[in-house]
């Protein structure tokens, strides 16, 4: 008989060279650029969440490249982008991204696997959306994500897989529509035909056609391997499902428990957990946001436009709302998530400030909170606890070495670290890839 070995105890102890990238906050923090900067050999860059929701944005040989869809690591040549089987497709508008990024010199089109376990966005759902958007007021970006999760969930929805395979497809769009019919007969609009609905996907399938593959053994054997693998999160930790602050949360797990079901691996493959905080707090849509200013500050922070990088949406150019850095959310998502090191963006935007301040704590009748509040309501009567420290005339922008930081802005990131209670690794003093500390 021959012997046989225990076919997982070597793969399970051995250091892997896979990183994620993860918002800690209300999306926004610059998680591109920081993929950017960390992708430079990588192999592969994975996104296994959201969908055109996202806007990340890339500022590289003075051009400026705004992903949605696309993982935004593949503007590194040789680099294959995954599209990970918890995200949900806009088929039409992936293939225009694809094509103007081709016409912009980064072809990606033979370098991308898109999971055949993706759910599609449809227009059904896009006008779902644009209707329910009018009673909840969440301010979701109207890419209809909400209903196209919900649909996954109702066990109704249409996947990749379906779509390239053509099984029962046009049944499928059917039973869609008629689960759908009565909430559009209540609202007075016109149902949606098969025609509609399935034209624009049929049109692109053949398109991705050869894209489409197992992610899951992809990467899996890819880790394995050895390959350098960047996981690329969308949205950011206070807009999940779970754990943000619902109901004004997108309907997904940015954080490491979506990074399992949206890749198919096994968590334990991520060698290092890098989350992202920016100098000050933003939310785009609505919701609580406890350290917000509102007036000048506010405005200080944002910016009115001038620059590249002031705060308006990349996706859909809103004004994001600012304040000061919330200290107890990245308090709260260093422990949830476990994060190894902080990528500290957005530096520069607090040079020339008399005085920067930092929430250290939230407190609620008097007492300091341990947990964070779980209903937007509670969140109305805590108070944030500000620590006010000294500003910096000039001197963070554009630099690449924290010995030549002013003491104020170095002892700001020392304070951050403090609270986070984790370090920071790298600091990002501008937007372009060279901007960068690496401690
Ligand atoms: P993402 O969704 O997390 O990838 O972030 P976005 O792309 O939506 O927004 C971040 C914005 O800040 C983009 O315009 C970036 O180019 C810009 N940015 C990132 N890091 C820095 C930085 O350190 N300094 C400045 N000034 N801009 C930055
Ligand atoms: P990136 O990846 C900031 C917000 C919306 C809304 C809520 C729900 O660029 O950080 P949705 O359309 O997802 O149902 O909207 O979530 N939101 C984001 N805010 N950055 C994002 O992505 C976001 N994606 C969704 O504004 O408040
Ligand atoms: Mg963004």
């Amino acid at each position: 008989m021959p012997e046989l070995s225990n076919p997982n105890s070597e793969t399970m102890t051995k250091k892997t060279n896979c990183r994620l990238v993860v918002g800690l906050f209300w999306g926004d923090e610059g998680k591109a650029k920081a993929v950017d900067v960390l992708g430079e050999n990588a192999d592969i860059v994975a996104r296994y969440q959201g969908g055109a929701n996202a806007g990340h944005t890339v500022y590289t040989g003075g051009e400026k490249f705004v992903f949605h869809q696309v993982p935004s690591g593949v503007l590194r040549e040789d680099v294959t982008g995954v599209l990970g089987a918890g995200m949900v497709i806009d088929l039409p508008e992936l293939v225009d991204e694809i094509r103007e990024l081709k016409n912009r010199g980064i072809d990606a089109t033979s370098r991308l696997v898109i999971s055949s376990r993706a759910h599609l966005v449809t227009s059904l759902h896009k006008r779902i959306e644009k209707i329910q958007e009018t009673k909840l007021g969440i301010g979701t970006t109207l890419r209809g994500i909400g209903p196209t999760y919900s649909d996954k969930y109702a066990r109704r929805g249409l996947r990749i897989g379906q779509l390239v395979h053509k099984h029962g497809l046009e049944e499928s769009v059917r039973k869609l529509i008629d689960s759908h019919r009565p909430f559009f007969e209540f609202a007075g609009e016109p149902v949606p035909t098969a025609d509609e609905i399935l034209t624009p996907l049929l049109e692109k399938s053949a398109f991705i056609e050869d894209m489409v593959d197992d992610v899951s053994l992809f990467l899996t054997d890819s880790i394995h391997a050895g390959k350098s693998v960047l996981i690329e999160g969308a949205q950011g930790s206070m807009l999940d499902i779970d754990w943000g602050t619902y109901p004004f949360v997108t309907p997904t797990s940015p954080a490491l428990s979506g990074v399992a079901s949206g890749l198919g691996i096994d968590p334990r493959l991520v060698e290092e957990v890098i989350g992202l905080v920016k100098a000050f707090t933003t939310r785009v849509g609505n919701g609580p946001l406890p350290t917000e200013l509102i007036g000048e500050e506010g405005e200080r922070l944002r910016g009115t436009g001038e620059h590249e990088w002031d705060e308006f949406g990349a996706t859909t150019g809103r004004p994001r709302r600012c304040g000061w850095l919330d200290g107890f959310v990245l308090t709260c998502n260093c422990r949830r998530w476990g994060v190894d090191k902080l990528f500290l963006t957005k530096l520069d935007v607090l040079d020339g400030m008399e005085k920067a301040r930092l929430c250290s704590a939230y407190k609620k009748d008097g007492k300091v909170l341990r947990a964070y509040p779980s209903t937007a309501k509670e969140l109305e009567l805590v108070e944030p606890v500000f620590e006010e420290l000294e500003g910096w005339s000039e001197g963070v922008a554009r630099k690449t070495k924290f010995e030549s930081l002013p003491e104020n802005a170095k002892y700001y990131v020392k304070r951050v670290e403090q609270i986070a209670g984790c370090p920071v690794g790298w600091i990002s003093t501008g937007p372009n890839r060279e901007n960068t500390i690496v401690r």
